[in-house]
């Protein structure tokens, strides 16, 4: 005799796993300093949100496209040490335009779920905050890349989580082979912190932080936490 799907018992996890369909056509970066954990923490929801079926695009930035990838080895190569902070602005932009071009916004028309490990607000915080180069001129950029915020057709994020993590912490996670960004000062990386928080500070709608000192699992719940209460409240 088959058992009617009502009167089936839910598998193992199903009710924890609902809230994830939430998430579906949104547009959510994962965003923080180097040695933050973001990585590991993207990883994690990603499996998590494939679990409940979700159709998913991942991306990174910069990179992500091979004219991306490309760039991103400018950006990062040890030996450019010259590059202008301007010029880095426009070569994450061009590379975040690439990658929107390609990946994001064909995603969101299909209606997937769109994760972005780093976008616009690593620019704000390192090349904005650290880099000295003013917001409104890197929003004039970002406006170019993304199109106008009120155009129903724009890509900017629903929501950006920032993974917040005091230095000594971050620079303990780092791998020993910094790259070109990584080298930066501590007082450079004290500033890209000091960035991340301004931006959730000033626009609370779009931003959360989670506090990524503890242990990972213990940041996971943080970060599943957020996504709860901002995607699925009633869930
Ligand atoms: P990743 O290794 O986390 O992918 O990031 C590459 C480096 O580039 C990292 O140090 C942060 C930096 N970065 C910027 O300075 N500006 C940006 O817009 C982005 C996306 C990354």
């Amino acid at each position: 005799m088959s058992v009617s799907a009502e009167a089936r018992p839910a598998p193992a996890g199903a009710g924890d796993r609902a809230w994830l369909r939430a998430l579906k056509g949104r547009f959510i970066v994962f965003d923080g300093a180097d040695g933050s954990g973001k990585s590991t923490q993207f990883t994690r929801i990603m499996a998590m949100a494939r679990g409940a079926g979700l159709a998913i695009t991942e991306v990174r930035d910069p990179g992500g496209t091979r004219i991306g990838e490309r760039i991103r080895d400018v950006l990062l190569d040890p030996e450019h040490e010259e590059m202008d902070m301007r010029c880095e602005l426009m070569l994450y932009m061009a590379s975040r335009a690439q990658l929107i071009a390609e990946h994001i916004r064909p995603a969101l028309q299909r209606g997937e779920l769109v994760l972005a490990d780093r976008f616009l607000s690593s620019t704000l915080a390192y090349q904005g905050t650290a880099g000295g180069i003013p917001t409104s001129e890197i929003m004039d950029v970002a406006r170019a890349a993304l199109g106008h915020p009120d155009d129903p057709a724009s890509t900017w994020p629903d929501l950006v989580v920032v993974f917040d993590v005091d230095e000594a912490t971050a620079a303990k996670r780092l791998n020993p082979l910094l790259d070109r960004m990584e080298r930066k000062s501590s007082e450079f990386h004290a500033k890209v912190r000091r960035g991340y928080l301004d931006q959730a500070e000033s626009d609370p709608a779009r931003y959360a932080v989670v506090d990524a000192r503890p242990g990972e699992d213990e940041v996971t719940s943080s970060m599943v936490r957020v996504l709860r209460e901002r995607f699925a409240p009633e869930a």
